[in-house]
């Protein structure tokens, strides 16, 4: 089976079974009748944080579950509950149709319900976890449903226990998430309030604040559909303050984000820059011109081509900076 409509890179792939899903009972099914033949399991998403480095010699599965349902109210808030195999931004937009707020920032992300509980995923100032408080999962081994509070999924920056130990025991079916019906609109990351203001807008509604990230977005970053990509290739390092010290007294406006007293997140996309890398390519792989994060296929490129090149980026960062950066993709 060709995975080549599986992932955003646009990389060309092949894996011996490819199962989808479209409820809990089509889960369970599957775990209860698995076997070693079947094995290893990969489950995917809409593929966009996903780099295919070889041939998947066991089951990919990716959630067709879908379905929106409020759970819960009350005079502040309302809880969604989601299939796993919804699109992301579709449920943005419908809460921002809906008038349920705290979804803004996360805009145009790429990728489906499941994954954005697994990767805890960010953006503008905002992360998934801070809307999730329940998953839903059937566990592999036993075939049984499991739910998790957000608590349990200790989520942190591009992390959770998905990631972690509960890596490949679990297949989520459902995740609900908690929207406010009050709008405190976060507007302090980056250029969101600059942009307003070029638009002439002080106080800007939902609807107008979801479309100038929107804007934002497609302005900087590829979309898959003409180059290959899978957003940001690597994350941001988090570094401690006498480091960031160290380099900030070395490169004057060096941008950053302060975590918390002691630690500090360098961009990384900033760093990949002044190793010259921006625009950059190594064969069929390259560095995008316009946010030196993302990596794209120039066409054709192969999982390989583009390992090639994130090790060359990392070890440039590595003898300029002192500072180590790893993948923010999955890379199989
Ligand atoms: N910068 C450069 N050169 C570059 C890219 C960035 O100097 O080529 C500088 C920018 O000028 C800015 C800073 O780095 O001062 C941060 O850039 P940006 O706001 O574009 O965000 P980022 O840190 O590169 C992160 C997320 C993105 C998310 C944006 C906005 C990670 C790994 N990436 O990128 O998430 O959209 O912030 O919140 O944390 C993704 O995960 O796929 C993704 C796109």
């Amino acid at each position: 089976y060709n995975l080549l409509a599986h992932n955003t890179f646009g990389i060309d792939g092949l894996c011996r079974r490819f199962v989808e899903f479209g409820d809990v009972d089509d889960v369970q099914t599957f775990v209860r009748t698995l076997t070693e033949a079947d094995r290893p399991l990969l489950i995917i998403g809409a593929g966009s944080n996903l780099l295919l480095t070889r041939d998947f010699t066991g089951t990919v599965l990716h959630s067709a579950i879908k379905g929106r349902e409020v759970v819960k109210r009350s005079d502040k808030k309302v809880w969604l509950r989601c299939g796993s195999g919804e699109t992301w931004d579709d449920i943005v937009a419908y809460a921002v149709d809906n008038g349920w707020h705290g979804a803004e920032n996360l805009s145009l992300i790429p990728g489906e319900v499941g994954a954005s509980a697994v990767q805890n995923i960010g953006a503008y100032g905002v992360e998934a976890k801070d809307l999730i408080t329940k998953v839903e999962a059937v566990d592999i081994a036993t075939g049984n449903v499991v739910e998790m509070t957000n608590e349990d999924c200790k989520y942190a920056y591009r992390q959770s226990r998905f990631k972690n130990e509960w890596k490949d025991h679990y297949v989520i079916t459902h995740v609900t998430y908690c929207f406010s019906l009050n709008f405190c609109p976060d507007l302090d990351y980056g250029n969101i309030r600059h942009s307003l203001e070029e638009q002439g807008i002080s106080k800007p509604t939902a609807q107008q604040l979801r479309q100038t990230i929107i804007n934002i977005r497609e302005a900087k970053l590829p979309d898959p559909k003409v180059m290959g990509n899978a957003g940001s290739f690597f994350m941001n390092p988090v570094v401690g303050r006498d480091v960031y010290e160290r380099l900030a007294a070395r490169y004057e406006g060096m941008p950053h984000y302060v975590v918390d007293a002691e630690h500090i997140k360098i961009p990384a996309g900033w760093m990949i820059e002044q190793c010259g890398w921006k625009g950059a390519s190594l064969g069929r792989a390259g560095v995008h011109d316009r946010q030196a994060l993302v990596l794209v296929n120039r066409g054709g490129a192969t999982g390989e081509e583009v390992v090639a090149l994130y090790k060359r980026i990392i070890e440039d960062v590595r003898n300029k900076f002192g500072i180590e950066i790893h993948p923010e993709v999955n890379v199989i």
